[in-house]
């Protein structure tokens, strides 16, 4: 009775918290609109659109600088925003040149902060291995923190596109494949980014990019064209936008891309009448760098005048680095082609960001050499950055238990291009990331074994065709007892601009895995690489495999970690891994076409010369223990609209050691009025169980997770038979169906 009662205030309470700050909020807003309407109405036409521009800072030999033609124009007041400039004493010296301007309006810093600052995370694909939203908001809060110590406001991330095409390099960007996964990890990194509070000196305004479909580039050659249905476009690239704009984003980049014709930078359907009509999008809209200007390549404006009226109509309210904007707005004005209300809107988001990070009380806040000091690289930043790397290992082969390495062992050769290297490490878009405080495999590994005889050889370049490495690398594999064999790909193929057409290990990889092979020691290969690999013979060969990405500053200790058993490997893979490019694209939620995959039958859907499925699919991850899977059981065969319906199965750690797994929740809708995919991501719970431990868990299911874009495009649920799906990847699943009456 008592813990009712109390149960009651609580909620009485929490209400009333909640309403009280909803309240505040809505009354924060009020304020801030009015402080942006009362500095709109002092600003010439000419300051209004210097508010829609946004420059680069430079780097060379002797540091950052910034073009004459910028500081002419920031101390004319016609530059609302400067990019890659950071640190707190340079990013002092730029606002003090806007502070002498007439209307004082600060500047505000962005900078491409993806996967850490300073101490450098693992990439984003990686990360989304994990399954972990708490780390991963971590890695994004680790990131704010150092960031803005160092003058920087606002990072270019998260990237949301989905990417089912593994061609295209900035698959490493993203959160992978998966609608829903990426959705949960997209809102993650908005709140790491931005906490509770934008003017806190530990935030950073998030920007959610590459608005829209980016991921979609034809055959995955970067900036290539996008077509496709409204409803695969709502269905499963939107919602991770709209996901991070839900969790607060207040500033979403348009897409390089054309969409069904119209390129991103002048599409008013995604910029206005999504993002601001359907979505309620109050922030500003950034062009993807050029993309103003690129117009013109994309043949729908002859001039600089019609690419910038095209693109201020869309809803575009910044441009990025082409200068069109500061070029032609006055005359598109002057002529009528663009009213000043719709430059008043564009400034009015623009200002309001800038008020929001509390930039007009204090235009120097973040530019404190202390903080900054005190700040970056801290040991426990550093100690996060390997926790989350260990979390984004994922462990695709382990035959006979050959993981983890016994750290008795008294010899071991650590061979391969990755062994002993830093550069990659760190991969693609590493922000003010400096490589050469990363830690090297072959470094994590003498530190783990300060006993054991670590042999390294390099084996092979990464890329080029030389073999001159080879006997040494064999020399030393038939030295030691096991060979930790490090294969990959350079950290500069993937990300952008970074499109292959093979899938392979580049250079003579693969020979000097063969050769090394043939010493019939046994192997374990840790791979370092962007993107999914194809790699079938390592698969058939080698004993163990380990997918451990592009893993920031703390990799080489982290893999220690995980090869030696200090962490039992718990990741899982975000993205299918095919046989073949041929296979592309290929994903776990296909459809089940009219004429299935039948082996006995030459006229189903299939190839002649390779199977449909992929070399490991999406979900997929080993442990160094085991799950044993219950059978699902239903709180009912058949519910009505209004009920939720409880899952649940049994999970046992029948192996050796602790460990944790991901458990995956799919559904497939089996008569719909379009065909649906043959199974959907709807919830996933990451567990941890002792060895010999079990635990049954629940899973509630309602109409929401069943509902889709119908045949008439409305969205929402259709009565009938589905199948649940629950396992420990997206292939190997206990099945169940039941009934929506
Ligand atoms: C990339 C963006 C990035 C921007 C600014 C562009 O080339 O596509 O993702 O944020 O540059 O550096």
């Amino acid at each position: 009775m008592k813990i009712k009662k109390q149960t009651t205030l609580l909620i009485i309470f929490s209400i009333l918290f909640s309403f009280g700050c909803n309240q505040k909020t809505v009354k924060n807003e009020v304020n801030i609109d009015k402080k942006v309407d009362s500095v709109l109405k002092l600003m010439t036409l000419e300051e209004k659109i210097g508010q829609l521009s946004l420059f680069t800072s430079d780097m060379d030999q002797t540091g950052a600088f910034i073009r004459k033609e910028y500081q002419e124009d920031i101390k004319k007041g016609r530059v609302g925003a400067i990019f890659n400039a950071y640190g707190a004493a340079y990013t002092r010296k730029l606002q003090e040149m806007a502070m002498n301007t007439r209307m004082k309006i600060p500047l505000l810093f962005g900078y491409d902060v993806i996967h850490g600052h300073r101490t450098i995370f693992p990439v984003p694909l990686a990360e989304a291995a994990s399954w972990d939203l708490a780390a991963i908001e971590l890695s994004a809060r680790v990131a704010a923190t150092e960031a803005a110590a160092e003058g920087l406001h606002w990072t270019f991330a998260p990237m949301c596109d989905i990417a089912r095409d593994p061609r295209w390099g900035r698959v490493v960007e993203g959160a992978g494949e998966d609608t829903y996964l990426g959705s949960l990890i997209a809102q993650a990194r908005v709140k790491g980014f931005q906490g509770n509070d934008l003017a806190a000196t530990n935030t950073v305004a998030a920007c959610v990019k590459h608005f829209a479909a980016y991921g979609a580039a034809q055959a995955g050659r970067d900036y290539h064209s996008v077509d496709m249905s409204e409803r695969m476009l709502r269905e499963v690239y939107l919602p991770p936008y709209q996901a991070a704009i839900d969790a607060g984003a207040v500033t979403v980049m348009t897409s390089f891309n054309d969409l069904n014709g119209i390129p991103a930078t002048a599409n008013r359907f995604l910029m206005t009448d999504i993002l601001r009509n359907e979505w309620n999008f109050k922030g500003f809209v950034v062009t993807d760098y050029t993309s103003i200007m690129e117009l013109m390549f994309h043949g729908v404006a002859a001039d600089t005048a019609q690419a910038s009226e095209l693109s201020i109509l869309a809803g575009v309210d910044m441009d990025m680095q082409s200068g069109f904007y500061n070029q032609e707005l006055e005359n598109l004005v002057k002529t009528g082609k663009v009213t000043e209300s719709a430059i008043d809107e564009a400034v009015k988001r623009i200002l309001r960001v800038k008020f929001q990070l509390g930039l007009f009380e204090n235009p120097y806040k973040y530019c404190n050499e202390e903080l900054e000091k005190e700040t970056l690289m801290k040991p426990e930043f550093l100690e996060s950055a390997r926790d989350v790397a260990r979390k984004s290992i994922v462990l695709l082969k382990n035959e006979n238990g050959i993981l983890p390495i016994n750290k008795q062992v008294k010899s071991i050769a650590v061979i391969g291009p990755f062994a002993d290297n830093k550069r990659d490490l760190i991969g693609s878009w590493s922000a003010a990331g400096n490589w050469s405080k990363s830690v090297s495999l072959l470094e994590g590994i003498k530190a783990k074994l300060p006993e054991a005889n670590v042999l390294y050889a390099r084996g092979s370049n990464i890329a080029d065709d030389s073999t001159q490495f080879f006997a040494e690398a064999v020399n030393i594999a038939k030295k030691a007892d096991i060979v930790i064999l490090a294969l990959g790909e350079a950290a500069y193929m993937t990300g952008e601009a970074a499109s292959r057409s093979s899938l392979d290990l580049p250079g003579v990889q693969m020979q000097l895995a063969q050769k090394i092979y043939e010493t019939g020691k046994p192997i374990a290969v840790v791979l370092m690489n962007g993107r999914p690999l194809t790699i079938n013979w390592l698969n058939e060969k080698v004993p163990a495999i380990l997918e451990t990405w592009f893993l920031g500053t703390q990799a080489g200790n982290a893999i220690a970690d995980v090869l030696f058993g200090d962490y039992n490997p718990s990741g899982k893979l975000p993205i299918t891994f095919p046989r073949a490019v041929g296979q592309i694209p290929i994903h776990y939620n296909m459809k089940n076409t009219g004429r299935p995959m039948d082996p006995n039958n030459k006229y189903s859907s299939k190839y002649l010369d390779i199977s449909n499925e992929p070399l490991y699919p999406f979900g997929f991850g080993l442990s160094y223990t085991q799950f044993e899977y219950g059978e699902l059981s239903l709180s009912k065969n058949e519910i009505s609209e209004n009920e939720t319906l409880t899952v649940k199965i049994s999970i046992k750690n029948t192996g050796k050691f602790k460990g944790k797994e991901v458990v995956q929740l799919y559904i497939r809708d089996l008569v719909a009025s379009v065909s649906r995919p043959v199974k959907e991501l709807k919830a996933f719970q990451k567990i941890e169980l002792e060895a010999g431990e079990s635990k049954m868990l629940e899973f509630k299911i309602s109409t929401k997770e069943l509902s889709f874009y119908k045949a008439d495009m409305s969205f929402g649920y259709e009565k009938g038979e589905f199948e649940i799906l629950i396992g420990g990847n997206s292939r190997d699943t206990k099945n169940v169906k039941f009934l929506l009456k």
